[in-house]
């Protein structure tokens, strides 16, 4: 059954966009935290064709999201509500304006009240230990969703896009970009990652520095700022504000006398936003730079057709989404539970068993097919 619905979410919906995949592979890391950005409608489920699946198991599922605030975690609520729904569970979905102690509470009385599970997407993963030592007491399996909970042995799952697969495509794409395997160069560069409470961030940033590096190393690629160390290219909270601040000041320290500023690395969307801003407002060359981006928010999927931004990753929602309810009915019926990297990810408890789903890159020249004609966007949203 595991295997049929397995194929039914991997190879029907997402084939045809190629989306799906189940990849693995990465560094290290810890802590955790959410962002800013963006509010655009969830675009539901509908097509995404889950739940043909197993009879429902029925009961109350809890869903935690960090906040309303950045347009992913409102797209990956209403596809779990609607999947979960869809495969016979009540939902109890909740978002916690990205404050700490609402979240706890909110988990606190999804324990209280009932739920059978928990799905989890943590504002700071390293805060929910406390109140998940109650649901592991009461039995209730969590599940981490897309964001690792750190340092609590009640994790009993994780289920994610690879993180680490994010960065390395970020980074490959610069590589193609600016075709650094055969162009002379030099060219210069800045660097930009997540929140450093995120575990996420540091699978990303490594991921395109695994890749970036060997250029960085032989002068091809230049920093010209020197900020090359994850603590110093962090940026809080995912915060667009604090990007388009620190852009705007390597603008003004290293690039107001006319050196050419060839691409920045962004790992996500919330930060390009800024760092786009930046550049618009501030930086006088003649091309803009190359800047990558990840989750296809609507106001960056507009910068890219604008050319104020190269590409973004798409993780889409309703993969994740499936796939965790997937997982709900196979921990409620007490089948195998589908995994797919039993290594990677060390909450400081243990490893977590992880389902990696995988990403792709969309830019102007895919976003139609991956997009558009998967139903994630109408085109009218993109205007
Ligand atoms: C998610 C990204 C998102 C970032 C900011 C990360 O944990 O994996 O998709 O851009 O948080 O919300």
């Amino acid at each position: 059954m595991k295997k049929k619905l397995l194929s039914v979410f991997l190879c029907g919906i997402m084939a045809a966009t190629m989306l799906v995949g189940c990849g693995a592979k990465a560094p290290a890391a810890e802590g955790e935290k959410p962002a800013t950005e963006a509010t655009a409608e969830a675009k539901p489920a509908e097509e995404a064709k889950p739940a043909e699946a197993a009879p429902a198991a029925g009961g109350k599922i809890g869903v935690a999201m960090p906040t309303k605030d950045l347009q992913r975690w409102n797209q990956d609520g209403a596809n779990m509500k609607a999947e979960l729904e869809k495969a016979g569970y009540e939902v109890d979905l909740q978002y916690a304006n990205n404050d700490i102690s609402t979240q706890v509470s909110q988990v606190e009385n999804m324990i209280t009240n009932g739920c059978t599970a928990l799905v989890i997407a943590s504002i700071d993963g390293g805060s929910l230990g406390t109140v998940l030592a109650k649901a592991k007491e009461s039995n209730i399996p969590v599940i981490a969703y897309d964001r690792l909970i750190m340092d609590s042995d009640a994790v009993s799952y994780y289920a994610t896009f690879d993180n680490y697969m994010v960065g390395t495509i970020q980074g490959n794409y610069i590589v193609d970009a600016l075709d650094l395997k055969n162009a002379a160069g030099p060219f210069n560069i800045e660097l930009f990652t997540g929140s450093p409470d995120d575990n996420n961030a540091r699978f990303f940033f490594g991921g395109a520095m695994d890749v970036l590096n060997p250029y960085i190393e032989s002068g091809k690629l230049n920093v010209v700022s020197g900020q090359k160390k994850f603590e110093e290219v962090a940026t809080l909270n995912w915060s667009t504000e604090e990007a388009q601040k620190r852009m705007e000041n390597l603008i003004t320290a290293h690039y107001s006398d006319g050196t050419k500023l060839d691409v920045v690395l962004s790992s996500n969307d919330s930060c390009a936003i800024g760092i786009s801003n930046a550049l618009q407002s501030s930086y006088k060359g003649d091309t803009f730079p190359v800047l990558t981006g990840q989750d296809c928010d609507v106001t960056a999927m507009k910068n890219i057709l604008a050319g104020k931004q190269s590409m973004s990753i798409f993780k889409d929602t309703r993969t994740l989404a499936a796939k965790v309810v997937e997982m709900v009915n196979a921990i409620m019926k007490g089948t195998e539970v589908p995994v797919n990297d039993t290594k990677t990810y060390d909450n400081g408890k243990g490893i977590v068993p992880t389902f990696l789903c995988e990403p792709v890159f969309a830019d102007k020249d895919n976003y139609k097919e991956l997009l558009i004609d998967s139903g994630y966007y109408t085109e009218d949203q993109l205007k």
